[in-house]
Parts: structure tokens; C-alpha cells; sequence
């Protein structure tokens, strides 16, 4: 199982655009917003919003109802409930200081779902979008590195689901299998890598994707663990 991605690594692939590079942001304790270049424009990413700081900020409409696609979060209030909860970490780009213009979340799963039974083990990459004038500027890169910005980080399971009938296939012009390839091509570079399961939500289409990153203080024995859990078992 692979752990912490070296920092060296993903310095190296952040060269080009988002600065600082990686390495010098994490390096800085507590560091909570970085200014991020896009071919639209700067933006910061901000990592662990308080209710209180959304409520201040705006909502890009974007974030709303397209006509194959509608966003996970239509709501300002949906974010600020997330980052009210332990532990959870609501990252965002922001334009002027105060357009949200992408926004991730990480949280833990709710108790119904499979993952709920590692406890406070595993955290979710529960949410990630870009608005559409605002992707392909490496904004959701520089989201998932302030997810990851974690104090646990190294103590957790974190994990990604893709369901591919949440994807904006229009949006970003590409087929399900593109999209798919996209999106182990957005997590990998972070520790993250494909993994089997038979949680039946995510068996219901060939296209959908599991994806977990083990930190690197996981025990054996919570691998363990959860590997069996992946498909259901006790070990
Ligand atoms: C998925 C999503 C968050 C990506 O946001 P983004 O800011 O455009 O992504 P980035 O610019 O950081 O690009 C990440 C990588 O994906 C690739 N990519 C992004 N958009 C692409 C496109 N339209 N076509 C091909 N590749 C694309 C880029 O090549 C990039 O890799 P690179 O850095 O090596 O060049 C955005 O498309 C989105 O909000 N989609 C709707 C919500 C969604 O599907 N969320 C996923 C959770 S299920």
C-alpha cells in the first residue's frame, strides 16, 4: 500500500501553476490559504472555513441546476453545515476573496453507509467541484492539497467515491470512461489509488470509482480490517 506521497513528487508536478509549490505550503504549520494562478485569473484556496467565514462569502450560481447535471452542493448553507461538523474539512477557491468559485469536503461518512464502521477511521473526499467557467485551471488540485492539509492526515483511510451519474459529462465535454480516467488522474498524484469492492452502489456501473489513500500511521491490523470491510466481511 502506498503512504504519504513524497513532497518532493508533488512539488515537481505543482511547478507550473498554483504557488507556492507544494513542499513550502505544507512546510508552514497551520498554513490555511494559498494563492493559487489560474488562466482565468488568481483565486485563494482556503482550507478549514468556518460556518461563520461561508456564510460571508458568495455562492457562484453556477453551482446550481444545468441541463444533464446538477450540482452536489446547490446550497451555501449545505457547506456551511459540513463545516460545522468534528473533524471535517470545507476547502475553498475563492475570486475577489469572496466568490466561492470551487469548493471540497472532506467529512466523515454517514452512518449508514459501509465505511462508517472503521469509526473515525476513514474520512471521505465527500464533495469536489469546480464551477464550470473555472475548470481546467488546476483549481481542484490545489482543493484536494488543501483537503489533505489534514492534521490526521496520516492517521486516516481517506477515501473517494466517483459515481458516474454525478459527473457533469456535459460540463467538461468527455465520456464516462474519460471521466473516470480524470478522476484517477486527479487523486493519484496524492497518494490515492484505485481499489476493489462489492459495496453495491459502487458495483452498479463499471465506470464508477473507488479510491482510498492509507495514512501512513494506519496500523496492519486497521488494513487489515479494512480490506475486509471493502467486501463486506469481518476479518
Ligand atoms: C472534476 C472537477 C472538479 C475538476 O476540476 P478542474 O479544476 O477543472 O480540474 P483541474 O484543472 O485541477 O484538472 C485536473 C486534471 O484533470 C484534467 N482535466 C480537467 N478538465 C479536463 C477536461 N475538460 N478534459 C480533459 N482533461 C481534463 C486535467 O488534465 C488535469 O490534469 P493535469 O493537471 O495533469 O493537466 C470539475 O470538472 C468539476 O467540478 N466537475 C463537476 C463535479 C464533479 O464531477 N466532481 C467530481 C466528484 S465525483
Amino acid at each position: 500500500m502506498p503512504h504519504a506521497v513524497e513532497f518532493s513528487t508533488l512539488a515537481k508536478s505543482f511547478r507550473n501553476y498554483g504557488q507556492p509549490c507544494l513542499s513550502r505550503a505544507m512546510s508552514e504549520e497551520n498554513k490555511r490559504e494559498i494563492p493559487w494562478k489560474t488562466p482565468n485569473g488568481k483565486v485563494v484556496i482556503r482550507a478549514f472555513c468556518t460556518p461563520g467565514e461561508i456564510r460571508g462569502y458568495s455562492f457562484d450560481r453556477q453551482f446550481g441546476t444545468h441541463a444533464h447535471y446538477k450540482s452536489l452542493y446547490t446550497k451555501r448553507e449545505s457547506l456551511e453545515r459540513m463545516a460545522g461538523q468534528a473533524d471535517s474539512n470545507v476547502a475553498l477557491a475563492l475570486a475577489q476573496g469572496k466568490d466561492i468559485v470551487g469548493f471540497g469536503v472532506l467529512a466523515y461518512p454517514d452512518a449508514d453507509e459501509r465505511w462508517s464502521e472503521m469509526g473515525d477511521l476513514m474520512m471521505e473526499v465527500n464533495a469536489l467541484e469546480v464551477a464550470r467557467e473555472w475548470r481546467s485551471g488546476k483549481i481542484a488540485r490545489g482543493l484536494i492539497q488543501m483537503l489533505l492539509s489534514h492534521p490526521q492526515l496520516e492517521e486516516k483511510i481517506i477515501y473517494f467515491v466517483g459515481y458516474s451519474w454525478t459527473w457533469d459529462l456535459d460540463g467538461n465535454g468527455m465520456s464516462a470512461i474519460e471521466y473516470r480516467q480524470m478522476m484517477i488522474h486527479l487523486f493519484e498524484p496524492f497518494g490515492f489509488q484505485e481499489l476493489q469492492t462489492n459495496e453495491p452502489n459502487i458495483c452498479l456501473k463499471p465506470e464508477n470509482i473507488f479510491m482510498g489513500r492509507i495514512g501512513a500511521k494506519v496500523t496492519e491490523e486497521e488494513q487489515h480490517r479494512f480490506k475486509w470491510l471493502r467486501f463486506g466481511l469481518s476479518p
